[in-house]
């Protein structure tokens, strides 16, 4: 077997982006995707190999995994696509990363854990902006207070790619999600909103169904998880009211035509948008009597995905594995996101 991977959805706004990078570092992925007009293009700018196939076969999905270390999967909504290529990975004994950000997908991962362990393979999903900042967040807060029984994480967004807003559109339907005792819990959509100082002034943060949701409780075993976006209160109101429009936006004309909408819209933000763009992250634990605060400070959140997918691929091809299903924090350590170029880290009133 050949101590490379491949990279599935390369021909993606996302999946482009990580390939590009990837050459820069000196990496020669194998791009793949289901589309080969669309992929060979890129490839072949790129001097890459490029496989085409669909996950909906068995047999050719094995076929294209049997001689690499790992596959990077790009391909989203991963609701559609995980599934098939997790379950490839299992048959062919490579390891799984992808860029993730949902509860359900995390979730269905990590029941895969005793399967993925006995067959001597990683199941290491969310290795992009969600959840690899707030992950080793979390991570931080978790080893300063260790009795910590409370978490709550919060995170400023940029402009979303096609693929993104796509993903959002289709999770419409689910509304709400906390943890509660362990336990993932349904709430209203923008259930509860605080104020939140992610180091430049104060700003409203509504709650969120952010993959931390899932992926915290399994880094840290804190029982009591709440996730926040920052939100204009334009926003929050729209969120509000999606409350008594989830069954309209979730039925099959209203999806189709967001998704035309999408359809219109530029693929992602342009490289000075990226260059330009920032990410800042805020946490919070706490137990009966303590409260410790930390910040992050990141490069824009496509290109962090890009840097830290790469960065955890890296590792992977060198062997730093640990078999089943894991989270960035479990395996790299709280403070894997310093690895990265223009990450800030800054604890807060935590003396
Ligand atoms: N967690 C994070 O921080 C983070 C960051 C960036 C992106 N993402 C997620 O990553 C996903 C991709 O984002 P993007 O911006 O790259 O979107 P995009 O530009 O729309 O690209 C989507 C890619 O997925 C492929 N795809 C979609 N459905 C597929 C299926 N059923 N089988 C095979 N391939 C399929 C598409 O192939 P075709 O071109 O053939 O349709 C395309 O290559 C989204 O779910 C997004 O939410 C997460």
């Amino acid at each position: 077997m050949s101590s490379n991977f491949l990279l599935y959805g390369a021909n993606g706004y996302t999946g482009t982006l990580i390939a590009r990078l990837a050459v820069r570092q000196g990496l020669r992925p194998i791009l793949a995707g289901r589309n080969s007009e669309k992929l060979q293009p890129l490839a072949t700018s790129l001097g890459l190999e490029h496989r085409a196939f669909s996950l909906e076969d068995e047999s050719t999905v094995d076929a294209a995994l049997n001689d690499v270390t790992a596959v990077l999967h790009c391909a989203g909504p991963f609701s559609r696509t995980s599934k098939p290529m997790v379950e490839g990975c299992l048959r062919t004994k490579t390891h799984y990363l992808d860029i993730t950000g949902e509860v359900a997908v995390f979730e269905a991962i990590a029941a895969k854990d005793a399967e993925a362990t006995k067959a001597g393979v990683m199941l290491l999903p969310g290795v992009g902006f969600d959840v690899v900042p707030s992950d080793c967040l979390a991570a931080h807060l978790k080893r300063q207070l260790p009795s910590a029984t409370s978490l709550s994480l919060a995170f400023t967004a940029g402009q979303t790619s096609r693929g993104t807003a796509t993903t959002i559109v289709e999770a419409q339907k689910q509304g709400g999600l906390v943890r509660r005792g362990g336990v993932l819990t349904p709430v209203p959509t923008a259930w509860k909103t605080r104020t939140i100082d992610f180091g430049e002034g104060p700003v409203l943060g509504t709650t969120l169904p952010w993959g931390d949701v899932s992926t915290a409780f399994y880094s840290t075993g804190i029982p009591n998880i709440e996730v926040y976006m920052a939100t204009p209160p334009s926003t929050y109101w729209a969120l509000v009211a999606s409350r008594y429009l989830g069954w309209l936006l979730g039925s099959p004309p209203m999806q189709s035509l967001q998704k035309r909408l999408i359809q219109a819209q530029p693929p992602g933000p342009t490289d000075a948008q990226r260059q330009q763009g920032k990410t800042r992250l805020w946490g919070e634990v706490s137990d009966d009597g303590a409260t410790k605060v930390s910040r992050l400070q990141c490069p824009e959140g496509y290109t962090l995905t890009a840097l830290t997918a790469l960065a955890i691929v890296t590792k992977v091809l060198a062997g730093q594995v640990s078999v089943g299903f894991q989270t960035p924090s479990k395996v790299y350590g709280a403070d894997l996101i310093l690895e990265i170029e223009g990450v800030e880290r800054l604890d807060i009133n935590n003396g």
